[in-house]
């Protein structure tokens, strides 16, 4: 892709994401990891982070860095594209300013992070929003120290190439078909790179990570089948094919 075209669908991003914060404040937010994903609580990928140094990628409204503070990490770093996660995340973080840095700009950049610094770099359901994987992850493996930890969760790339259609499932776009494409649940423009899962593992191989496990487990409750499912995200789907999926990886 031309780095303009990159520019462009940064800003169309940006502008999207400024006007639909509201509507996902806190919403995608540690101990949750994405729809129908076991929680932080039931797999304990983070450990103890007491005293440890933390830096969210896409940290929306700080939620899961707020998730980070109450579990005693020293400091609190994120960055985010959008202007008014980024006041949000400023004003529910404020009893811990004095640890806090908060950024706006694309991950695809470094906006002044400091390089081998960080215990744990995570993103919340934030990654697939990047339009460049490797200028990302080139980013990440910077910000960690060596040894450090790199946890992220996403959508799972099968989830929009299979439809419901009543109650049958169809497949629509074929898996093996990558590049940018409109948000489809969005009515606003949004770009997102449609990725597959071997792209994500392998671009973190190749960036210098080492895998350390991949979650594509479904939990579907008694409470969810009651009625918590959103349009996009349905039980019914979920029970035959992963919504989303974690990767943990270290810094080798
Ligand atoms: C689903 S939200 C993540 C929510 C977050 N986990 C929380 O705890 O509030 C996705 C976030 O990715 C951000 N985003 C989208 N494109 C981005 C980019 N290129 N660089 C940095 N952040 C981006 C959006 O502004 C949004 O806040």
């Amino acid at each position: 892709m031309l780095e303009s075209i990159k520019e462009d669908y940064i800003l169309l991003n940006k502008k999207s994401w400024d006007e639909v914060a509201p509507r996902f404040f806190g919403r995608t937010a540690l101990p949750v990891y994405g729809p129908f994903l076991p929680t932080e609580n039931e797999l304990n990928l983070f450990g103890n982070v007491e005293d440890k140094i933390v830096l969210e990628i896409g940290c929306g409204s700080g939620h899961s860095l707020n998730f980070m503070a109450s579990r005693g990490a020293s400091e609190l770093w994120g960055i985010d594209l959008s202007d008014t996660q980024i006041e949000t995340a400023w004003d529910l973080l404020s009893a811990h300013k004095s640890k806090l840095n908060l950024f706006q700009g694309p991950m695809e950049k470094n906006p002044g992070i400091p390089s081998e610094y960080f215990d744990i770099v995570y993103s919340i359901y934030a990654i697939g929003w990047t339009v460049d994987l490797p200028m990302t992850l080139q980013q990440v493996f910077s910000y960690l120290k060596p040894g450090g930890t790199f946890i992220f969760s996403w959508e799972h790339p099968l989830h929009n190439r299979i439809k419901q259609e009543g109650e049958q499932f169809v497949i629509k776009k074929s898996y093996h078909e990558e590049g940018p494409q409109q948000c489809e649940p969005w009515d606003l423009p949004a770009m997102m790179n449609q990725l597959k899962l071997s792209t994500y593992i392998n671009e973190l191989i190749q960036s210098g990570f080492q895998i350390e496990k991949v979650i594509e487990d479904v939990v579907i409750t008694e409470e969810i089948k009651s009625g918590d499912s959103t349009v996009w995200y349905t039980h019914q789907k979920a029970s035959l094919i992963p919504a989303a999926f974690i990767i943990k990886c270290t810094k080798k």
